[in-house]
Protein backbone atom coordinates (compact mmCIF):
# COMPACT_ATOMS: atom_id res chain seq x y z
CA UNK A 1 0.00 0.00 0.00
CA UNK A 2 1.45 3.50 -0.55
CA UNK A 3 1.00 6.43 1.86
CA UNK A 4 0.40 9.55 0.28
CA UNK A 5 2.70 12.28 1.35
CA UNK A 6 0.98 15.34 0.18
CA UNK A 7 3.34 17.43 -2.32
CA UNK A 8 3.32 19.72 -5.35
CA UNK A 9 5.39 19.70 -8.45
CA UNK A 10 7.66 22.26 -8.27
CA UNK A 11 9.30 23.64 -11.74
CA UNK A 12 13.16 22.54 -10.70
CA UNK A 13 11.15 18.65 -9.99
CA UNK A 14 9.35 18.91 -13.75
CA UNK A 15 12.54 20.05 -15.21
CA UNK A 16 14.48 17.88 -13.43
CA UNK A 17 12.71 14.82 -14.00
CA UNK A 18 12.20 15.93 -18.02
CA UNK A 19 15.96 15.98 -18.32
CA UNK A 20 17.12 12.91 -16.20
CA UNK A 21 14.59 10.29 -17.85
CA UNK A 22 14.58 11.58 -21.28
CA UNK A 23 11.52 13.52 -21.97
CA UNK A 24 12.78 16.76 -22.94
CA UNK A 25 16.29 19.05 -23.51
CA UNK A 26 17.61 21.99 -24.13
CA UNK A 27 18.02 22.53 -27.46
CA UNK A 28 21.24 21.82 -29.05
CA UNK A 29 22.43 21.48 -25.58
CA UNK A 30 26.25 20.75 -26.53
CA UNK A 31 27.07 24.22 -27.87
CA UNK A 32 25.07 25.81 -24.76
CA UNK A 33 21.41 25.21 -25.61
CA UNK A 34 19.36 27.65 -27.68
CA UNK A 35 17.42 29.84 -25.37
CA UNK A 36 13.73 28.92 -25.51
CA UNK A 37 13.99 25.88 -27.85
CA UNK A 38 13.86 22.76 -26.52
CA UNK A 39 13.99 19.04 -27.83
CA UNK A 40 11.80 16.36 -26.79
CA UNK A 41 13.39 13.02 -26.17
CA UNK A 42 12.56 9.53 -26.74
CA UNK A 43 9.62 9.50 -23.79
CA UNK A 44 8.42 13.23 -24.64
CA UNK A 45 7.99 12.90 -28.12
CA UNK A 46 5.56 9.44 -27.10
CA UNK A 47 3.95 11.56 -24.90
CA UNK A 48 3.46 14.58 -26.93
CA UNK A 49 2.44 12.25 -29.93
CA UNK A 50 -0.49 10.98 -27.82
CA UNK A 51 -1.52 14.07 -26.91
CA UNK A 52 -1.95 15.01 -30.52
CA UNK A 53 -3.32 11.93 -31.16
CA UNK A 54 -5.88 12.08 -28.43
CA UNK A 55 -7.03 15.52 -29.63
CA UNK A 56 -7.33 14.32 -33.13
CA UNK A 57 -9.35 11.46 -32.09
CA UNK A 58 -11.46 13.63 -30.54
CA UNK A 59 -12.34 16.34 -32.81
CA UNK A 60 -11.90 14.62 -36.33
CA UNK A 61 -12.04 11.26 -36.20
CA UNK A 62 -14.79 10.70 -33.87
CA UNK A 63 -17.01 13.55 -34.67
CA UNK A 64 -19.05 13.50 -38.76
CA UNK A 65 -18.57 17.50 -38.57
CA UNK A 66 -14.64 18.09 -38.31
CA UNK A 67 -11.92 17.36 -40.66
CA UNK A 68 -8.43 17.87 -40.66
CA UNK A 69 -5.68 19.53 -42.54
CA UNK A 70 -2.33 19.70 -42.40
CA UNK A 71 -1.12 22.96 -44.75
CA UNK A 72 2.89 24.90 -45.04
CA UNK A 73 4.12 26.69 -42.48
CA UNK A 74 4.76 29.05 -44.91
CA UNK A 75 2.59 31.06 -46.62
CA UNK A 76 1.71 33.94 -48.87
CA UNK A 77 2.80 36.92 -47.57
CA UNK A 78 -0.25 38.87 -48.04
CA UNK A 79 -2.21 36.02 -45.56
CA UNK A 80 -0.14 38.38 -42.99
CA UNK A 81 -1.33 41.72 -44.22
CA UNK A 82 -4.91 40.61 -44.53
CA UNK A 83 -5.04 39.02 -40.94
CA UNK A 84 -3.36 41.96 -39.24
CA UNK A 85 -0.40 40.20 -38.30
CA UNK A 86 1.79 42.75 -40.20
CA UNK A 87 0.61 45.49 -38.43
CA UNK A 88 -1.03 44.12 -35.21
CA UNK A 89 1.36 41.07 -33.88
CA UNK A 90 3.30 43.21 -31.79
CA UNK A 91 4.41 43.51 -28.05
CA UNK A 92 5.57 47.01 -26.62
CA UNK A 93 9.51 46.47 -25.77
CA UNK A 94 11.96 48.47 -24.03
CA UNK A 95 15.77 48.14 -23.73
CA UNK A 96 17.77 48.45 -19.98
CA UNK A 97 20.35 51.38 -20.72
CA UNK A 98 22.73 49.82 -18.85
CA UNK A 99 22.55 46.09 -19.28
CA UNK A 100 20.63 46.26 -22.49
CA UNK A 101 18.24 43.48 -21.67
CA UNK A 102 14.97 43.86 -23.24
CA UNK A 103 11.60 43.32 -21.54
CA UNK A 104 8.05 43.37 -22.43
CA UNK A 105 6.55 46.92 -21.18
CA UNK A 106 3.23 46.02 -20.36
CA UNK A 107 4.71 43.19 -18.36
CA UNK A 108 7.15 45.34 -16.40
CA UNK A 109 5.87 46.12 -12.38
CA UNK A 110 8.44 49.19 -12.36
CA UNK A 111 9.93 51.92 -14.18
CA UNK A 112 13.90 50.61 -14.22
CA UNK A 113 15.22 47.50 -15.14
CA UNK A 114 14.03 44.28 -12.92
CA UNK A 115 17.79 42.92 -13.67
CA UNK A 116 20.30 45.46 -12.64
CA UNK A 117 17.61 48.64 -11.61
CA UNK A 118 19.36 50.88 -14.59
CA UNK A 119 16.86 53.43 -16.88
CA UNK A 120 14.78 51.95 -19.70
CA UNK A 121 14.25 53.49 -23.18
CA UNK A 122 10.40 54.56 -23.98
CA UNK A 123 8.51 51.32 -25.34
CA UNK A 124 8.20 50.82 -29.07
CA UNK A 125 6.42 48.12 -30.59
CA UNK A 126 8.28 44.89 -31.73
CA UNK A 127 6.67 42.49 -34.29
CA UNK A 128 6.75 39.20 -33.31
CA UNK A 129 7.24 37.45 -36.76
CA UNK A 130 9.86 35.40 -37.61
CA UNK A 131 11.46 36.60 -41.50
CA UNK A 132 12.86 34.91 -43.53
CA UNK A 133 13.68 35.06 -47.68
CA UNK A 134 11.70 32.90 -50.16
CA UNK A 135 14.50 31.68 -52.87
CA UNK A 136 18.34 32.77 -53.59
CA UNK A 137 17.73 36.52 -53.53
CA UNK A 138 17.55 38.49 -50.26
CA UNK A 139 15.56 41.15 -50.85
CA UNK A 140 12.22 42.97 -49.49
CA UNK A 141 10.14 41.49 -52.22
CA UNK A 142 10.90 37.79 -51.07
CA UNK A 143 10.25 38.25 -47.44
CA UNK A 144 8.32 35.86 -45.76
CA UNK A 145 6.90 34.80 -42.44
CA UNK A 146 7.23 31.69 -40.03
CA UNK A 147 3.53 31.45 -39.30
CA UNK A 148 2.90 32.95 -35.88
CA UNK A 149 -0.49 30.76 -35.68
CA UNK A 150 -1.82 27.29 -37.74
CA UNK A 151 -5.15 28.99 -38.08
CA UNK A 152 -4.93 31.12 -41.23
CA UNK A 153 -3.56 28.20 -42.75
CA UNK A 154 -7.13 27.27 -42.29
CA UNK A 155 -9.06 30.30 -43.54
CA UNK A 156 -7.33 30.54 -46.89
CA UNK A 157 -8.52 26.92 -47.44
CA UNK A 158 -11.74 27.69 -46.30
CA UNK A 159 -13.43 27.71 -50.19
CA UNK A 160 -10.93 24.62 -51.08
CA UNK A 161 -12.72 22.41 -48.39
CA UNK A 162 -15.91 23.52 -48.47
CA UNK A 163 -15.98 22.58 -52.11
CA UNK A 164 -14.23 18.96 -51.78
CA UNK A 165 -16.21 18.03 -48.63
CA UNK A 166 -19.13 19.28 -49.03
CA UNK A 167 -19.78 19.87 -45.48
CA UNK A 168 -22.69 22.55 -44.81
CA UNK A 169 -22.82 24.71 -41.78
CA UNK A 170 -21.97 24.17 -38.79
CA UNK A 171 -18.67 22.32 -39.05
CA UNK A 172 -15.12 22.88 -38.65
CA UNK A 173 -11.11 22.28 -39.83
CA UNK A 174 -8.97 20.96 -36.94
CA UNK A 175 -4.88 21.72 -37.85
CA UNK A 176 -2.26 20.90 -35.47
CA UNK A 177 1.55 21.95 -36.44
CA UNK A 178 4.13 24.22 -35.44
CA UNK A 179 3.88 28.14 -35.24
CA UNK A 180 7.16 30.31 -34.32
CA UNK A 181 6.65 33.93 -32.33
CA UNK A 182 9.77 35.80 -31.68
CA UNK A 183 8.08 36.10 -28.06
CA UNK A 184 10.63 38.86 -25.88
CA UNK A 185 10.25 37.26 -22.74
CA UNK A 186 9.88 33.24 -22.63
CA UNK A 187 10.77 31.45 -19.70
CA UNK A 188 8.87 28.79 -17.52
CA UNK A 189 10.18 25.86 -19.36
CA UNK A 190 8.56 24.68 -22.38
CA UNK A 191 5.51 27.06 -20.98
CA UNK A 192 6.45 29.96 -23.41
CA UNK A 193 9.18 29.23 -26.09
CA UNK A 194 9.53 30.72 -29.67
CA UNK A 195 9.17 27.49 -31.69
CA UNK A 196 6.35 25.36 -30.44
CA UNK A 197 3.02 23.63 -31.50
CA UNK A 198 -0.81 23.96 -31.42
CA UNK A 199 -3.88 23.07 -32.28
CA UNK A 200 -6.94 24.76 -33.91
CA UNK A 201 -9.73 24.41 -34.49
CA UNK A 202 -11.63 26.74 -36.37
CA UNK A 203 -15.72 25.96 -35.91
CA UNK A 204 -17.96 27.43 -39.04
CA UNK A 205 -20.95 28.68 -37.51
CA UNK A 206 -24.08 30.54 -39.12
CA UNK A 207 -24.12 34.20 -37.28
CA UNK A 208 -26.09 34.60 -34.36
CA UNK A 209 -25.54 31.55 -33.21
CA UNK A 210 -22.34 32.45 -31.70
CA UNK A 211 -23.35 31.98 -28.29
CA UNK A 212 -24.54 28.48 -28.23
CA UNK A 213 -21.17 27.54 -29.63
CA UNK A 214 -18.71 29.45 -27.92
CA UNK A 215 -20.02 27.70 -24.27
CA UNK A 216 -20.20 24.35 -26.04
CA UNK A 217 -16.43 24.64 -27.40
CA UNK A 218 -15.47 25.89 -23.39
CA UNK A 219 -17.09 23.04 -22.12
CA UNK A 220 -16.06 20.36 -24.43
CA UNK A 221 -12.35 21.68 -24.26
CA UNK A 222 -12.79 21.35 -20.54
CA UNK A 223 -14.09 18.11 -20.61
CA UNK A 224 -11.29 16.88 -22.88
CA UNK A 225 -8.65 17.99 -20.17
CA UNK A 226 -10.51 16.52 -17.21
CA UNK A 227 -11.41 13.06 -19.35
CA UNK A 228 -7.15 12.76 -19.54
CA UNK A 229 -6.90 13.20 -16.13
CA UNK A 230 -6.37 16.79 -15.71
CA UNK A 231 -7.93 17.94 -11.79
CA UNK A 232 -11.16 20.23 -12.50
CA UNK A 233 -9.57 22.05 -9.26
CA UNK A 234 -6.71 23.11 -11.34
CA UNK A 235 -8.50 24.73 -14.27
CA UNK A 236 -10.57 27.76 -14.33
CA UNK A 237 -11.84 29.97 -16.39
CA UNK A 238 -10.75 33.04 -17.24
CA UNK A 239 -13.01 35.72 -19.82
CA UNK A 240 -10.90 37.93 -21.41
CA UNK A 241 -12.07 41.80 -20.67
CA UNK A 242 -12.37 44.15 -23.71
CA UNK A 243 -9.36 45.65 -23.64
CA UNK A 244 -7.34 42.26 -23.17
CA UNK A 245 -8.87 40.99 -26.74
CA UNK A 246 -6.74 39.83 -29.45
CA UNK A 247 -7.51 42.48 -32.68
CA UNK A 248 -9.82 40.05 -34.42
CA UNK A 249 -11.74 38.57 -31.45
CA UNK A 250 -15.22 39.88 -30.81
CA UNK A 251 -15.13 37.41 -27.38
CA UNK A 252 -12.55 34.99 -25.52
CA UNK A 253 -12.32 32.67 -22.51
CA UNK A 254 -9.36 31.29 -21.71
CA UNK A 255 -9.06 27.93 -19.84
CA UNK A 256 -6.32 28.50 -17.35
CA UNK A 257 -4.02 25.33 -15.48
CA UNK A 258 -2.74 26.11 -12.18
CA UNK A 259 1.13 25.65 -12.98
CA UNK A 260 3.57 25.34 -10.61
CA UNK A 261 4.65 29.31 -11.38
CA UNK A 262 1.03 30.59 -10.69
CA UNK A 263 -2.14 30.36 -13.02
CA UNK A 264 -1.65 30.57 -16.73
CA UNK A 265 -3.23 30.03 -19.97
CA UNK A 266 -3.53 26.91 -21.51
CA UNK A 267 -6.04 27.49 -24.21
CA UNK A 268 -8.17 30.10 -25.68
CA UNK A 269 -11.92 30.08 -26.97
CA UNK A 270 -12.16 32.93 -29.02
CA UNK A 271 -15.21 33.62 -31.17
CA UNK A 272 -13.51 35.56 -34.32
CA UNK A 273 -16.94 36.76 -35.82
CA UNK A 274 -16.35 37.30 -39.83
CA UNK A 275 -13.07 38.96 -39.17
CA UNK A 276 -11.17 36.15 -40.93
CA UNK A 277 -13.28 35.52 -43.82
CA UNK A 278 -13.93 39.17 -44.51
CA UNK A 279 -10.19 40.27 -44.42
CA UNK A 280 -9.32 37.33 -46.88
CA UNK A 281 -11.57 37.88 -49.02
CA UNK A 282 -10.77 41.60 -49.38
CA UNK A 283 -6.95 40.89 -49.48
CA UNK A 284 -7.40 37.97 -52.18
CA UNK A 285 -10.49 39.17 -53.99
CA UNK A 286 -12.15 35.80 -53.75
CA UNK A 287 -15.54 35.73 -52.62
CA UNK A 288 -14.70 33.59 -49.34
CA UNK A 289 -18.71 33.55 -48.74
CA UNK A 290 -21.64 30.34 -48.28
CA UNK A 291 -24.88 29.91 -49.59
CA UNK A 292 -27.43 29.48 -46.77
CA UNK A 293 -30.05 26.25 -48.05
CA UNK A 294 -32.87 27.80 -45.46
CA UNK A 295 -32.34 31.72 -46.17
CA UNK A 296 -30.93 31.47 -49.82
CA UNK A 297 -28.50 33.61 -49.17
CA UNK A 298 -25.20 34.45 -49.39
CA UNK A 299 -23.56 34.48 -45.37
CA UNK A 300 -20.05 35.28 -44.23
CA UNK A 301 -19.85 32.66 -41.58
CA UNK A 302 -18.56 33.16 -38.08
CA UNK A 303 -15.69 31.45 -36.49
CA UNK A 304 -15.86 29.47 -33.08
CA UNK A 305 -11.92 28.51 -32.22
CA UNK A 306 -10.31 26.75 -29.62
CA UNK A 307 -6.45 27.32 -29.61
CA UNK A 308 -4.20 25.28 -27.56
CA UNK A 309 -0.45 24.78 -27.45
CA UNK A 310 0.53 21.13 -27.14
CA UNK A 311 3.58 22.21 -25.03
CA UNK A 312 1.72 23.87 -22.49
CA UNK A 313 -0.37 20.60 -22.71
CA UNK A 314 2.79 18.20 -22.40
CA UNK A 315 3.74 20.49 -18.94
CA UNK A 316 0.05 20.33 -17.68
CA UNK A 317 -0.51 16.40 -17.78
CA UNK A 318 3.18 16.15 -16.40
CA UNK A 319 2.78 18.74 -13.54
CA UNK A 320 -0.76 17.45 -13.11
CA UNK A 321 0.44 13.68 -13.07
CA UNK A 322 3.81 14.47 -10.72
CA UNK A 323 3.46 12.95 -7.01
CA UNK A 324 5.63 11.72 -4.33
CA UNK A 325 4.98 9.25 -2.14
CA UNK A 326 5.98 6.02 0.29
CA UNK A 327 5.66 2.98 -1.38
CA UNK A 328 6.90 -0.43 0.67
CA UNK A 329 8.68 2.00 3.26
CA UNK A 330 10.64 3.74 0.41
CA UNK A 331 10.02 7.30 -1.28
CA UNK A 332 9.19 7.19 -4.92
CA UNK A 333 8.56 9.41 -7.65
CA UNK A 334 5.21 8.58 -9.22
CA UNK A 335 3.49 10.26 -13.10
CA UNK A 336 -0.65 9.63 -12.64
CA UNK A 337 -0.65 9.78 -16.33
CA UNK A 338 -3.43 8.92 -17.62
CA UNK A 339 -3.21 5.10 -19.88
CA UNK A 340 -3.88 7.20 -23.10
CA UNK A 341 -0.77 9.81 -22.72
CA UNK A 342 1.96 7.89 -20.58
CA UNK A 343 4.64 7.00 -23.48
CA UNK A 344 4.97 3.74 -22.31
CA UNK A 345 2.25 1.25 -21.73
CA UNK A 346 3.66 -1.96 -20.00
CA UNK A 347 6.93 -3.01 -19.15
CA UNK A 348 8.17 -6.60 -18.82
CA UNK A 349 10.35 -7.49 -16.06
CA UNK A 350 11.58 -10.81 -15.93
CA UNK A 351 12.67 -11.77 -12.16
CA UNK A 352 15.82 -13.72 -13.58
CA UNK A 353 18.33 -13.28 -16.08
CA UNK A 354 18.70 -17.06 -16.81
CA UNK A 355 17.51 -18.47 -20.11
CA UNK A 356 14.03 -20.38 -19.50
CA UNK A 357 12.49 -17.41 -17.92
CA UNK A 358 14.22 -14.59 -20.22
CA UNK A 359 13.25 -16.72 -23.16
CA UNK A 360 9.54 -16.42 -22.26
CA UNK A 361 9.82 -12.57 -20.93
CA UNK A 362 11.16 -11.94 -24.76
CA UNK A 363 8.41 -13.98 -26.48
CA UNK A 364 5.78 -11.78 -24.55
CA UNK A 365 7.10 -8.75 -24.75
CA UNK A 366 7.50 -9.32 -28.95
CA UNK A 367 3.71 -10.09 -28.51
CA UNK A 368 2.73 -6.98 -26.52
CA UNK A 369 5.01 -4.32 -28.99
CA UNK A 370 2.78 -5.48 -31.75
CA UNK A 371 -0.41 -3.89 -29.94
CA UNK A 372 1.32 -0.94 -27.33
CA UNK A 373 4.65 0.80 -26.53
CA UNK A 374 6.44 -1.76 -24.22
CA UNK A 375 9.97 -2.17 -22.91
CA UNK A 376 11.73 -4.37 -21.16
CA UNK A 377 13.83 -4.44 -18.53
CA UNK A 378 16.11 -7.41 -16.46
CA UNK A 379 18.83 -4.27 -15.05
CA UNK A 380 19.34 -4.57 -11.02
CA UNK A 381 16.55 -5.81 -8.91
CA UNK A 382 12.78 -5.52 -8.99
CA UNK A 383 12.42 -3.25 -6.52
CA UNK A 384 14.30 -0.61 -8.73
CA UNK A 385 12.91 -1.39 -11.67
CA UNK A 386 8.98 -0.75 -10.49
CA UNK A 387 10.62 2.23 -9.63
CA UNK A 388 12.28 3.35 -12.74
CA UNK A 389 8.95 2.71 -14.30
CA UNK A 390 6.85 4.34 -11.91
CA UNK A 391 9.01 7.72 -12.59
CA UNK A 392 8.03 7.63 -16.16
CA UNK A 393 4.15 7.21 -15.52
CA UNK A 394 3.99 3.49 -16.98
CA UNK A 395 0.57 1.85 -16.25
CA UNK A 396 1.20 -1.61 -15.76
CA UNK A 397 4.17 -3.78 -15.30
CA UNK A 398 4.59 -7.89 -16.26
CA UNK A 399 6.68 -9.64 -14.06
CA UNK A 400 7.56 -13.24 -15.37
CA UNK A 401 8.93 -15.58 -12.55
CA UNK A 402 10.29 -19.35 -12.54
CA UNK A 403 6.39 -20.64 -11.72
CA UNK A 404 5.57 -18.70 -14.69
CA UNK A 405 7.21 -21.54 -16.83
CA UNK A 406 5.25 -24.13 -14.85
CA UNK A 407 1.71 -22.55 -14.57
CA UNK A 408 1.70 -20.50 -17.39
CA UNK A 409 0.66 -17.50 -16.13
CA UNK A 410 2.19 -13.80 -15.05
CA UNK A 411 2.14 -10.68 -12.97
CA UNK A 412 0.32 -7.25 -13.48
CA UNK A 413 1.28 -4.46 -11.87
CA UNK A 414 -0.75 -1.61 -11.01
CA UNK A 415 1.73 1.97 -10.70
CA UNK A 416 -0.97 3.70 -8.60
CA UNK A 417 -2.53 1.19 -6.15
CA UNK A 418 0.67 -1.32 -6.29
CA UNK A 419 -1.68 -3.93 -6.18
CA UNK A 420 -1.26 -7.03 -8.48
CA UNK A 421 -2.96 -9.67 -10.35
CA UNK A 422 -1.95 -12.87 -12.01
CA UNK A 423 -3.21 -13.58 -15.17
CA UNK A 424 -2.58 -16.81 -18.04
CA UNK A 425 -0.53 -15.31 -20.52
CA UNK A 426 -3.12 -16.53 -22.93
CA UNK A 427 -5.47 -13.56 -21.47
CA UNK A 428 -2.95 -11.43 -21.21
CA UNK A 429 -3.49 -8.98 -23.90
CA UNK A 430 -7.00 -8.76 -23.42
CA UNK A 431 -6.35 -7.76 -19.24
CA UNK A 432 -4.14 -5.46 -20.52
CA UNK A 433 -6.30 -3.96 -22.90
CA UNK A 434 -9.47 -3.43 -20.58
CA UNK A 435 -6.88 -1.90 -17.92
CA UNK A 436 -5.85 0.17 -19.59
CA UNK A 437 -9.60 1.41 -21.32
CA UNK A 438 -10.05 1.87 -17.71
CA UNK A 439 -11.59 -1.27 -16.09
CA UNK A 440 -10.55 -1.82 -12.07
CA UNK A 441 -7.87 -3.89 -11.55
CA UNK A 442 -9.41 -6.47 -10.04
CA UNK A 443 -12.28 -7.45 -12.59
CA UNK A 444 -10.12 -10.48 -13.45
CA UNK A 445 -10.51 -12.69 -16.42
CA UNK A 446 -11.03 -16.42 -16.50
CA UNK A 447 -8.51 -17.96 -14.59
CA UNK A 448 -6.93 -14.94 -13.34
CA UNK A 449 -6.57 -14.24 -9.52
CA UNK A 450 -5.45 -11.25 -7.17
CA UNK A 451 -2.05 -11.50 -6.15
CA UNK A 452 -1.28 -8.95 -3.61
CA UNK A 453 -3.89 -6.56 -2.26
N1 LIG B 1 -5.05 31.36 -33.32
C1 LIG B 1 -5.22 31.93 -32.04
C2 LIG B 1 -3.98 31.95 -31.27
O1 LIG B 1 -2.89 31.64 -31.78
P1 LIG B 1 -2.99 32.41 -28.89
O2 LIG B 1 -3.70 32.62 -27.59
O3 LIG B 1 -1.99 33.43 -29.30
O4 LIG B 1 -4.16 32.28 -29.98
C3 LIG B 1 -3.08 29.82 -28.68
O5 LIG B 1 -2.32 30.99 -28.89
C4 LIG B 1 -2.36 28.85 -27.79
O6 LIG B 1 -1.06 28.57 -28.31
C5 LIG B 1 -2.09 29.36 -26.37
O7 LIG B 1 -3.21 29.13 -25.53
C6 LIG B 1 -0.90 28.52 -25.94
O8 LIG B 1 -1.33 27.24 -25.49
C7 LIG B 1 -0.15 28.34 -27.25
N2 LIG B 1 0.96 29.31 -27.33
C8 LIG B 1 0.90 30.59 -27.75
N3 LIG B 1 2.12 31.17 -27.70
C9 LIG B 1 2.97 30.23 -27.22
C10 LIG B 1 4.37 30.20 -26.94
N4 LIG B 1 5.15 31.27 -27.18
N5 LIG B 1 4.92 29.06 -26.44
C11 LIG B 1 4.14 27.98 -26.24
N6 LIG B 1 2.82 27.94 -26.49
C12 LIG B 1 2.24 29.04 -26.98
Amino acid sequence: MTETAPSKATMEKIVSLCQRRGFIFPSSEIYGGLSSCWDYGPLGVELKRNIKEAWWQALVRERDDIVGLDASIMMHPKTWEASGHIKGFADPLVECKSCHLRWRADELKDTRCPSCGGELTEPRMFNLMFKTFMGPVEEEASTIYLRPETAQGIFVNFENVLNTTRKRLPFGIAQMGKAFRNEITTGNFIFRSREFEQMELEFFIKPGTDDEWFNYWVEERLNWYTKLGIRRENLRLHKHAKEELAHYALSCTDIDYQFPMGWAELEGIANRGDFDLVQHSTFSGKNLNYFDEESKQHIVPHIIEPSGGVDRAALAFLCDAYDEDIAEGEPRVLLHLHPTLAPIKVAILPLSRKEKPAELAKKIYADLRQCWTATYDDAQSIGRRYRRQDEIGTPFCVTIDFQSLEDEQVTIRDRDSLKQIRVPISELKNTLAAKLSGEALFVLPPGGKIWKE
